[in-house]
């Protein structure tokens, strides 16, 4: 009896199983004339961390915006492709609707309601929600970060590193199914970064979420997460496991060399070459 190949009868979806979000071939417009995404693919597993890295206005901003539909806010439109999310095409639907559907974005630059409390601020996270947890929920959330529950003032006044954290909690406060992070680490200093990367992998551990994780800082965002996709000019060049995008020439030399946490200027690019081998 050979009790090993027991394993080879699961069901193929054990491994085939389809991601929580599929982005297919999407393009993005902004004021019906600016073309900002040109046919952008990717999939986040659930229960994954995916990372999405590239440089300033490669369109990652946009990708997110696009998922949660906070586009239609600045006048953007998905023009071509679709957004998939558990099953079900979100693309073109109101950002409300997709907050009840389980996805919340986290805005760049940690958009807190500045005054309000924390509390306030963690309240309205849960918008959506009508259950009776709600308490038990921030009681969780403080739990994650003790700190914002000394800080009673308003939210104006919390810390850069607070902000970030309350920008987080309030996004727990919806229990959604996946959240949207828009470049956490920045403005954080190296040791802050540390510590709210931690607690975002104890939260995507703990709580089973799905995380597609906007960064600057390759270097934090694959340290946490389980895969990458690298984008330039509105379009996916690489993609792989964070061990695979650690591990690779180019990604090393324009997003992992040089001093610390800072990636290499664009504008120091030796070779055009190096460039094309994404293409
Ligand atoms: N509301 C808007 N209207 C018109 N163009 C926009 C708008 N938002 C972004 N863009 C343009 O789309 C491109 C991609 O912007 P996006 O903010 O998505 O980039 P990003 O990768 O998030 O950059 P960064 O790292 O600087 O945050 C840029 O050229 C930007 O100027
Ligand atoms: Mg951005």
């Amino acid at each position: 009896m050979q009790p090993t190949l027991q394993t080879d009868a699961r069901p193929a979806t054990a491994t085939t199983a389809a991601p929580l979000l599929a982005v297919r071939n999407i393009e993005v417009v902004y004021d019906n004339v600016i073309l900002v995404l040109r046919g952008l693919s990717m999939d986040v597993p659930k229960g994954a961390i995916v990372a999405l890295l590239g440089a300033n206005g490669a369109g990652k901003s946009t990708t997110l915006k696009a998922i949660s539909g906070l586009l239609k806010t600045e006048d953007g439109e998905v023009t071509r492709g679709e957004i998939v999310f558990d099953g079900e095409r979100i693309d073109g639907i109101d950002p409300d609707k997709i907050v009840r559907r389980g996805i919340f974005q986290v805005m760049e630059g940690r958009r807190i309601i500045s005054d309000m409390t924390s509390l306030e601020n963690l309240r309205l996270g849960a918008f959506t929600r009508n259950d009776k947890n709600v308490d038990d929920d921030i009681d969780m959330v403080y739990r994650y970060f003790p700190r914002l529950k000394e800080r009673t003032g308003l939210a104006g006044y919390l810390s850069g590193g607070e902000q970030q954290m309350l920008a987080i909690g309030r996004a727990m406060m919806a229990r959604p199914k996946m959240i949207l992070m828009d470049e956490p680490s920045m403005g954080l200093s190296p040791l802050l970064v540390k510590e709210v990367f931690g607690i975002i992998k104890q939260i995507n551990r703990d709580l089973g979420v799905t995380i597609l994780l906007v960064e600057q800082n390759a270097r934090a965002a694959l340290s946490v997460a389980s895969h990458g996709y690298i984008m330039e000019q509105g379009k996916v060049v690489l993609d792989g496991t964070a061990d695979e995008l650690r591990d690779n020439e180019d990604v090393k030399e324009f997003y992992l060399g040089g001093a610390g946490d800072q990636r290499k200027s664009f504008k120091n690019l030796k070779s055009f070459k190096r460039r094309k081998r994404w293409l």
